[in-house]
């Protein structure tokens, strides 16, 4: 196992701990009752929108896991993508944790894992490993901030 898988890994429980229920309890009702009943004043924010094509992409990676077909280029789209998460503008910038940026940098360093392992042509399971792990830091972060989405991020892993 590779000292940076490690040291995710003692990030995640370390947070665990550390982890604050409070926030963003009502989130996904709240956006349900948006979607439904208020729709005209209901618009996604910048994060928002960049999570919904985070889950869609990372939907799509799942298919080339699997196949073990993905590319660097698929791989390097979704970090140039996926990285602008930590200035992207939030619905409510008061929900956003002080463990955010740390949550945000672990994901991004398992996906350039990711990608050092498909350079080096790396075992298919050690590919699945590191796209699980980095789904587990979703997780983790959005047990901090949201946990509305944890059950559809995790329907993701393989
Ligand atoms: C660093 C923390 C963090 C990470 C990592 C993270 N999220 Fe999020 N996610 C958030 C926050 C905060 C919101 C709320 C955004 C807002 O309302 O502006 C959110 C919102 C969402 C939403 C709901 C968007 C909507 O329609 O309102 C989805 C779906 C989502 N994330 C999926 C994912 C997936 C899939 C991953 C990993 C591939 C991921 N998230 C990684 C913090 C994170």
């Amino acid at each position: 196992m590779s000292t940076s898988l490690i040291k995710s890994i003692f990030y995640y429980f370390f947070l665990s701990l550390v982890s604050c229920f409070l926030s963003c309890n009502n989130r996904s009702i709240e956006s349900d009752l948006s979607k439904n009943n208020r729709q005209d004043l209901y618009k996604a924010s910048e994060l928002a929108n960049k999570m919904r094509d985070m889950a869609l992409d990372m939907e799509e990676l799942k298919l080339k896991v699997n196949t073990g077909s993905i590319t660097i280029k698929d791989i390097d789209k979704l970090i140039s993508s996926h990285s602008t998460m930590s200035s992207d503008e939030p619905t409510d910038i008061k929900e956003i944790q002080p463990s955010f940026q740390l949550f945000s940098n672990i994901y991004i360093e398992q996906l350039e894992e990711l990608k050092t392992i498909i350079l080096k042509q790396g075992e298919i399971s050690e590919q699945i490993l590191l796209f699980n792990s980095a789904l587990t830091t979703c997780v983790s972060c959005h047990r901090e901030h949201c946990p509305g989405p944890i059950s559809r991020i995790e329907k993701i892993k393989i």
